[in-house]
């Protein structure tokens, strides 16, 4: 069912902004968990709907989970073949992770997603574990997944796409494998797979080079999640746009591959310093401080891009209200996401008076010192809605978000945190 909002103009955010726990690691943590001998506890484990996702596939693999407030325990055993296809939901993650791990079993397995998940590209998964020795079938080049479970061997793959997920799929079907894998990327991209797995990583050249040796079984996590840096980043443009604003995100993931927007911010005048620095879980994390702050146009492309990908939908709303004018480009990716991005973020920003040019690759932004108010459309994608529900807060009167509940996607409580630093009630919904 679809629902709107309508977010009006804001004059100052206040406060502690509670963030979802991180998406991203979330998955890798619990497939980990599944294939790792013994109990796991994973503490934060989030409600969104995919990493939500990702569990209810490994329940069907018949792998034991229990869920209490948000912690997870995952006890590690033989997966078991489901009965009924896997279904993925709209998460990309859970259906290219599990396909690299499901190539390896003695038995044949089915997944499928929604509407949005069923037109992107699989190919990119079934290459490399074809090389492999997997036996897969995909419908033009798309979900439903086939997989009919084979031995598997190692194999050195170069990716010819930067993505993280591939990366991840051919490291998880490497478990499985007889004979070392090892994955080349020729522009770095989230690490957080080698980093839980503690692989040897590299850089030979200017190629990143990560090596999964045969035979290993992962160890039992006994873990906290960080917060979500993708759900940060919708803060930190909130409190940079809005005027007479500081807002406080304990606990954020601060890994390079996936925060390079905190620069990008930074260079473009953003007021955001990072506080109790530390390393939890092999990962980095810190408590960000973002205050009001004028912001000017910036140029952003090559290897910086696959480390701000998911975070472009709400930089291009920053860039709208820069002053002078954004270059995005290398960001064809954003095209074969939850929805085409790039096309979304343009048609929603020119619905609200902005000069937005799309190229193939990017999107060229002129920014302004506001936004009219008007309605635009989330395209069933979570990250569209909330970069929608941050421009609001600058534009001259109300803006209607349609198909709003995409948020439950990745940021379940988006709304409310929203309206709670905005000191008001629940935007008006219907
Ligand atoms: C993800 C990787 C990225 C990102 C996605 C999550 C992951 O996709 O856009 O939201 O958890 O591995 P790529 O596979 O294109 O890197």
């Amino acid at each position: 069912m679809s629902s709107t909002v309508v977010v009006s103009p804001s004059s100052g955010l206040r406060g502690t902004v509670a963030l979802p726990a991180d998406k991203s690691i979330a998955h890798r943590a619990a497939i980990v968990a599944a294939l790792a001998p013994g109990t796991s506890r994973i503490e934060a484990f989030s409600g969104a709907a995919d990493p939500q996702s990702t569990l209810s596939c490994l329940r069907q693999l018949g792998i034991p989970i229990k869920q209490e407030d948000s912690t997870v325990r995952i006890t590690g055993q033989p997966l078991q073949p489901a009965s009924e296809p896997l279904d993925c939901g709209n998460s990309g993650t859970t259906m290219r992770l599990l396909a690299g791990v499901l190539a390896g079993q003695p038995f044949a397995s089915i997944l499928t997603g929604d509407a949005s998940l069923s037109k992107r590209p699989m190919e990119r998964i079934a290459r490399p574990l074809r090389a492999m020795g997997a036996q897969l079938h995909l419908t033009e080049g798309h979900a439903p997944v086939h997989i009919t479970g084979r031995p598997l061997r190692g194999i050195t793959y170069e990716l010819p796409v930067a993505s993280a997920q591939v990366k991840s799929c051919i490291l998880l079907a490497g478990l499985f494998a007889q004979g070392d894998t090892v994955v080349i990327e020729p522009v770095p991209t989230r690490d957080h797979t080698e980093r839980m797995l503690g692989l040897r990583v590299e850089r030979i050249g200017d190629k990143r080079y990560i090596f999964l040796p045969e035979g290993l079984t992962p160890e039992p996590l006994n873990m906290r999640l960080p917060r979500d840096f993708s759900a940060a980043a919708f803060f930190l443009v909130a409190g940079s746009i809005v005027p007479d604003s500081e807002l406080l995100l304990p606990g954020v993931g601060l890994n390079p591959t996936r925060s390079a927007l905190l620069e990008v911010l930074q260079e473009m005048g953003a007021d955001i310093s990072i506080e109790h620095r530390r390393t939890e879980n092999h990962e980095p994390v810190g408590d960000l401080r973002v205050r009001t702050a004028s912001l000017r146009g910036i140029e952003i492309g090559g290897s910086r891009i696959p480390n701000l990908i998911d975070e472009i939908p709400v930089l291009a709303v920053a860039a709208a209200l820069a002053e002078g004018t954004t270059h995005i480009r290398d960001a064809a990716e954003l095209r074969v996401k939850e929805t085409d991005r790039l096309r979304a973020m343009a048609l929603n920003l020119q619905q609200l008076g902005v000069r937005v040019e799309e190229l193939n690759d990017g999107l060229i932004i002129h920014g302004g010192r506001s936004l009219q108010g008007g309605e635009v459309e989330s395209f069933d994608d979570h990250r569209i809605a909330m970069a929608m529900g941050v421009a609001a807060l600058r534009a001259q009167a109300p803006v209607t978000i349609r198909g709003a509940e995409a948020v439950r996607i990745s940021f379940p409580s988006f709304w409310q945190e929203l309206a709670r630093v905005k000191g008001t009630e629940l935007p008006g919904s219907g």
